[in-house]
């Protein structure tokens, strides 16, 4: 059912969604140019790719905690590593689209909230090699094997925390500079995912870039992003559906939304029928 409601959501989004031909902001051609549709690739991906590969198989198994989609342990769990990697980790595609944004945009000062196994943090890590990844995770034999693959491509701009996101975050902030990129990947649900946005903001400044990953998962993340979408510092969001990525642009004189799909992906056709 929940398959079958996603998919629907995923039709209803593709019709609506724009190409960079429907676009006039000079602005979010640039990110579709730069991010969306650029081809390159880089050097780490190659590495990162090889340790999902190695993690998909790893049959290890470890007790973890079980957040469900809460912010509370309901009860522990012995999985396995492969298990973890099939279900939790943002796509490849995702990832290069994360490293992209910190790259052309420069992030320094990176949060992440929801490591698990690191693979999306090592992206994030590799693209801004002068900045700091600082990442959450509340299972901490989840943590041991996260930092267990960033000592496989030694990478050291990487800063642990572990522990229940409601506790860790607010000292967090308290301690950190400006943030510069926030990627929010776990606790899916409507009224943390508000609360965590709210606290981050006030360690924002104009460039700040929020994602949002799991947007239409579930009915709870889809009213999150309508929420985020009209809270009064989102100036300009752009939704791929998988994730939804709000900049607060304070140049920005109305507010803007735009879904978006890569040009090749969208049948001229439908393109031409959705105007
Ligand atoms: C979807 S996974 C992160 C995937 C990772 N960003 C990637 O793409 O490689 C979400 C992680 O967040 C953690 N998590 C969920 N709710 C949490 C909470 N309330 N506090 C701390 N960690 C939490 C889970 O244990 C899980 O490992």
């Amino acid at each position: 059912m929940k398959r079958l409601s996603l998919l629907w959501r995923y039709i209803k989004w593709f019709w609506q969604a724009k190409t960079k031909y429907q676009i006039h902001s000079p602005f979010v051609f640039t990110f579709i140019k730069d991010i969306l549709e650029d081809k390159r690739t880089y050097y780490a991906f190659k590495y990162i790719e090889k340790l999902r590969k190695l993690v998909l198989s790893d049959a290890r198994k470890v007790q973890v905690n079980d957040f469900g989609a809460g912010s509370y342990i309901e009860k522990q769990k012995e999985r396995k590593v492969s298990g973890i990697a099939k279900t939790s980790l943002t796509s490849p595609l995702f990832c290069r689209m994360l490293f992209k944004m910190v790259n052309s945009y420069q992030s320094r000062n990176i949060l992440e909230m929801g490591t698990s196994l690191g693979i999306s943090t090592l992206y994030l890590a590799h693209a801004g090699k002068k900045g700091q990844v600082n990442t959450m995770e509340g299972c901490p034999n989840i943590t041991n094997l996260a930092q267990e693959n960033f000592d496989r491509l030694e990478t050291t701009n990487i800063k642990v925390i572990t522990g229940e996101f409601d506790k860790t975050l607010p000292s967090f902030l308290d301690k950190t500079e400006p943030l510069d990129f926030v990627f929010i990947d776990g606790n899916h649900r409507y009224e943390p995912t508000i609360r965590y946005y709210e606290w981050c903001l006030k360690k924002s400044h104009e460039n700040t870039i929020f994602v949002f990953d799991d947007i239409y998962w579930s009915d709870e993340m889809v009213q999150a992003w309508e929420a985020i979408k009209e809270h009064p510092s989102s100036l300009l969001t752009i939704d791929l559906f998988f994730m939804g990525i709000v900049f607060l642009r304070k140049e920005q004189k109305i507010k803007e939304h735009f879904k978006l799909v890569p040009a090749s992906w969208k049948p001229w056709v439908l393109g031409f029928l959705s105007n």
